[in-house]
């Protein structure tokens, strides 16, 4: 990455003084990026790269629930995944059962709570199957959500929200003067979070990949070349002690 994006979105050499916000994200967001480069790089095949993936998400759970976060959205697979050949994407919707098949007790004991944000009715029977029932055995936890965005599409997600209001003004429930961010928010699959407070992506790529464009409007972004199989301890701390340094105004000044 050059330098100056380097400065701009890891906040590091940055040399005006540094203010300390909140201690930890309320909710982390995070793009799992570079499976597949991960993999070339060791001449492997992609799935040994999405393979890894889940090593580092289960890490990456274990430390985000230790360092207090309460909510954990992971980018799992994406609308615009379906167009990879499909024994890759069969490959990636049975990750989830295979995740959840050896982790599920684990999460519970840890109190830790499964939530899904996607277009559910699209996904394998088995996937939706095996994401259903973690959700269902996890429902009255009260510790971290781990929430998987599966099937998650932003664009389409809005668009559905859109669908979903201008009926409810045809059917005279809503009225168009009463539309407001707070109803097209609770319209969408994220209605019962907050937005997120950072969002973390790995790989070297800045861009947002259709995740989440309402609700990040006023996240802070972070970016880091390590590719998602790799991504460590050391590199959440590091996003996130980037993120107490930011000085978050939501449009606003500081007075
Ligand atoms: C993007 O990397 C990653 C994905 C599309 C899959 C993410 C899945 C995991 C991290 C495994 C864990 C998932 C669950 C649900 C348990 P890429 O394949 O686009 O990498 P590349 O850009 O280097 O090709």
């Amino acid at each position: 990455m050059p330098r100056f994006l380097r400065r701009l979105f890891s906040d590091k050499g940055t040399t005006h003084a540094k203010k300390e916000t909140s201690s930890v994200p309320c909710h982390l967001a995070i793009i799992m990026d570079g499976n597949g480069r991960w993999a070339a790089q060791r001449k492997l095949p992609r799935t040994a790269g999405h393979q890894a993936g889940i090593v580092a998400l289960r890490r990456t759970i274990k430390h985000a629930n230790e360092m207090g976060i309460s909510i954990l959205t992971v980018y799992a697979f994406s609308t615009e995944n379906w167009k990879r050949p499909k024994p890759e994407v069969d490959f990636l919707l049975r990750l989830p059962n295979e995740f959840l098949k050896s982790d599920l007790d684990n999460l519970h004991k840890k109190n830790i709570k499964v939530m899904m944000i996607g277009f559910m009715e699209g996904l394998p029977r088995h996937t939706r199957n095996a994401v259903s029932e973690a959700v269902e055995i996890t429902a009255k936890n009260t510790g971290m959500v781990l929430n998987f965005a599966l099937n998650y599409g932003s664009r389409d997600e809005i668009i559905a929200a859109v669908r979903a209001i201008t009926q409810k003004v045809a059917d005279g429930e809503v009225n168009p003067a009463q539309i407001d961010e707070q109803i097209i928010s609770s319209h969408l699959f994220t209605a019962a979070l907050p937005d997120p407070d950072l969002l973390i992506r790995p790989s070297g790529e800045i861009r947002l990949s259709n995740f989440l464009l309402w609700q990040l409007a006023y996240t802070e972004l972070w970016f880091t070349e390590v590719n998602w199989p790799d991504f460590d301890r050391e590199h959440l701390e590091e996003a996130i002690s980037a993120y107490r340094n930011r000085d978050r105004r939501f449009g606003g000044i500081k007075l």
